[in-house]
């Protein structure tokens, strides 16, 4: 494989930071952030909704029952996750026809509408508008979820590309534990301001769309998609400092882009044929299957119940549920910096092993805590250090990975399908969850402990390093593994490959 040690190489990425560079990555991630939110804000005001469904079909003379009412807000809950594999189905057709910064310009109009739905639901007395809310909330965050980490990818210095990778999951942390904030029931999550905190997402919506006309558009996309060198220079130029020399990484790009042509067609139906994308494909779909089979979403829809059944009283668990958000955003800063000294691999993959064990502890201490008492701390903790494996690793690797494993002409489509698999696994698991809850009582990580050591294991041989790769050398790597020369870890950028 050639190796061509570009300009962008040599420079130190501290240099290589500039604040259109960040203010682009920002704004970009404000998408995460939606996706955040929206995640976590149904939580808190359920009770409110639900009230508001009976009085609803009350005041039509409809038939109440408990049930109807319950399968009235289960999919208020679920139908966000069902918009979700909706949105990142799109994603990928939207970002290559309209480019990655115009197709999250053109999302903003869907998170508007949404929240516009949400916010007037209760004064035109319409559930149903909660329900149309909630499924485009989920449609646009799908197509956030498809588009912002291939945006953030294509405009960040090759150096700090996973630092900058991170961004995506940092957004959804911090929309999660804004929306636990807000939505606590002394502030929003209550019958008086319930829709004001299901509408907010207008403001991010309007802020982001006022702040996109600042963000230059992908450069990789413009020189890729359009052809257009000398748009492509322009938006690199404003992303780079004005003392770096963008020459060099452009010819590199035009070389990546060149060697996507040859290589590699758009398009889902040529990516199952070719055998070395497939196997890329692969490792990108265990990395999403192995973050939502973790079992991670039903810490942090089930984290009150869970403190509350060991003791914790109500309102303390709402305060305990804050800590497990402010735990997510702490490991995730912490795990910024690491991300370039010891790479995907070793983040994804440790991470893993640290829910591995956090959940086999967590089932002995949660299966015995009410025979021995000091277990209820202990199945508290064990599921906070869960929270932080999951943080280390998991939860921002699959995002970045995908768009680091393929190029140009493959990156949206690829990311497209992890994404769509991100969601279908996250709204299976959140319908099984409660049967299996029902099922297992005491045992339920049980299955997911079972996934968690059959994703180990396949990452563990399958999974390549891309730290600090051009996309050349990682496409190269992934093509000499799929032929038995090498098998999964890191790339020596000495070695005869
Ligand atoms: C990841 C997951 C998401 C989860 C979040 C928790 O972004 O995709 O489902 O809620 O991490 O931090």
């Amino acid at each position: 494989m050639e190796i061509v040690d570009s300009a962008e190489n040599l420079v130190d990425s501290g240099n290589m930071i500039t604040w259109r560079l960040c203010f682009s990555s920002f704004v970009a991630s404000i998408g995460m952030i939606q996706f955040g939110w929206n995640t976590g804000v149904i939580n808190n005001p359920q009770t409110s909704i639900k009230l508001f469904i009976n009085e609803t079909l009350v005041n039509r003379g409809s038939f109440v029952s408990d049930s109807k009412i319950k399968i009235l807000l289960a999919t208020v809950v679920a139908i966000f996750a069902a918009g979700g594999l909706v949105g990142a189905l799109i994603a990928g057709w939207l970002s290559n026809r309209f480019g990655r910064r115009n197709g999250i310009l053109a999302n903003t109009l869907v998170m508007f509408v949404s929240g516009v739905f949400m916010l007037f639901a209760p004064y035109a007395r319409s559930f149903e508008m909660i329900i149309i809310g909630r499924l485009l909330t989920g449609i646009g965050s799908g197509i956030y979820t498809g588009i912002v980490p291939v945006y953030l990818n294509e405009i960040a210095p090759l150096k700090v590309r996973g630092a900058f990778g991170i961004m995506s999951q940092l957004g959804v942390v911090i929309g999660i534990f804004l929306s636990e904030i807000l939505g606590l029931t002394a502030v929003m999550g209550n019958e008086k301001y319930w829709n004001i905190l299901l509408g907010l997402i207008i403001i991010p919506a309007i802020l982001q769309a006022l702040f996109l006309h600042f963000c230059p558009s992908s450069p990789k996309y413009l020189l890729f998609f359009k052809n257009d060198e000398r748009a492509a220079e322009k938006a690199l130029r404003k992303l780079r400092p004005l003392s770096f020399d963008i020459e060099s990484e452009m010819e590199q790009m035009k070389k990546d882009s060149e060697h996507s042509r040859h290589i590699e067609k758009v398009g889902i139906r040529s990516m199952i044929t070719n055998r070395h994308l497939l196997m890329s494909l692969t490792v990108g779909i265990v990395l999403h299957l192995s973050q939502q089979f973790s079992g991670i979403n039903n810490i942090f829809y089930y984290s009150s119940t869970l403190f509350e059944s060991v003791g914790v009283s109500k309102q303390n668990s709402e305060f305990s549920t804050l800590g497990v958000g402010g735990i997510m955003i702490l490991v995730t800063l912490i795990s910024i910096p690491l991300i370039e000294r010891v790479g995907r691999r070793v983040l994804h993959i440790g991470g893993l092993c640290g829910c591995l064990l956090t959940c086999v502890c967590f089932t002995i201490f949660y299966s015995f805590h009410s025979q021995i008492s000091s277990f209820n701390y202990l199945s508290v903790i064990s599921a906070l250090l869960f929270v932080a494996s999951f943080g280390i690793g998991p939860g921002s690797i699959p995002w970045m990975m995908i768009p680091e494993m393929f190029a140009e002409g493959s990156r949206s489509t690829a990311a497209s399908v992890g994404v769509s698999v991100n969601w279908l696994s996250n709204l299976v698991v959140g319908l099984i969850f409660p049967s299996l809850h029902d099922a297992l009582q005491n045992l339920i990580f049980i299955p997911f402990i079972v996934c968690q050591v059959l994703s180990i294991l396949f990452l563990w041989f399958k999974m390549p390093e891309t730290k600090g790769l051009k996309i050349s050398e990682t496409v190269g790597f992934l093509k000499d593994q799929e032929e038995g020369i090498i098998s999964g870890g890191n790339l020596d950028k000495n070695s005869q490959f």
